[in-house]
């Protein structure tokens, strides 16, 4: 893919971090173009960089060698025209589902009756109608990660960044989200990095996935997913899905990375 059509364009990244122990090289050598409206996964075992990276994008870490582009601007903080649910779901406690999903107006200073009609109607999408006043230790772990969503969809975003956002959950709440988060992009046609250690659920969503090797963070393989879409669960008992995955499962066996899923 050329330079010219990317929206995130990713160049020669790396980053070192220093620790009491020596430094720790989290990424080497990371290029990546990342198209507009695409889905891109990045897959690959724990400590490979993959939170680095999301974060370097984020504007939230510096990368220490490198650029990072996004629609030709350099990254130099938090974009404003993006949203990024974490790896862990970082809902403030002591604020309501609607108040938490409502939180950037306040950090961008805007209208929050404008945007309180949006915030309802994502909750609904997201199956939380009913749920906006409760608080976030009264909801599951799956509605929690859905109000996470929400709250980076508010503004509604170009970008959407997603480190692990169903890591946590059970197999069948995490198909409930994979196929509404596939519906989604459908839908609004964002560009989405979504990170994740599940080679089916990196291969049901993604039009790319990246697989990263570790020690030190690196891009092992790009491969192109081209399953039709819109795709529903049962692609997944295809046997071109099945070829993915096994791609991917002995890639990982060849690189001595056992991948449980
Ligand atoms: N703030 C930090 N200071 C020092 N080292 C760090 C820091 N953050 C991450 N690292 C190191 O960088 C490497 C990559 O970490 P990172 O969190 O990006 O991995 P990851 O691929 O997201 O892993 P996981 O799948 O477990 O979330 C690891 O070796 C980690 O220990
Ligand atoms: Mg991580």
């Amino acid at each position: 893919m050329s330079r010219e059509n990317s929206y995130v364009s990713i160049r020669d990244v790396g980053k070192v971090y220093p620790s009491p122990h020596g430094e720790v090289t989290a990424l080497e050598d990371i290029n990546l173009d990342i198209h507009n409206h695409e889905f891109v996964s990045l897959l690959g075992p724990s400590g490979c960089g993959k939170s680095t990276l999301l974060k370097c994008l984020a504007g939230l870490e510096k990368a220490t060698k490198g650029e990072i582009l996004i629609q030709d601007q350099p990254v130099v903080g938090p974009p404003d025209d993006m949203g990024v649910v974490f790896q862990r779901d970082i809902l403030l406690d002591w604020r309501n589902i609607l108040d938490n999903v409502l939180l950037i107006t306040e950090f961008r200073r805007l209208d929050r009756s404008k945007y309180e009609d949006k915030a309802r109607a994502l909750l609904g999408r997201f199956g939380l109608q009913g749920f906006e006043n409760r608080h976030p230790w009264e909801l599951s772990g799956g509605m929690r990660q859905r109000a996470s969503i929400c709250r980076a969809l508010l503004d509604d975003p170009e970008l959407l960044l997603m480190d692990e956002p169903f890591g946590a959950l059970d197999a069948m709440t995490r198909d409930d989200l994979n196929l509404e988060l596939a519906r989604l992009w459908q839908d609004t046609q964002k560009t989405v990095l979504f990170i994740t250690h599940s080679i089916p659920e990196a291969v049901f969503l993604s039009d790319r996935v990246v697989v990263m090797s570790r020690n030190p963070g690196r891009i092992d393989e790009v491969l192109q997913v081209d399953l039709p879409r819109p795709r529903h669960l049962s692609v997944r008992e295809s046997p071109e899905f099945g070829a993915y995955v096994s791609h991917l499962r002995q890639r990982f066996a060849q690189l001595g990375i056992v991948h449980g899923d």
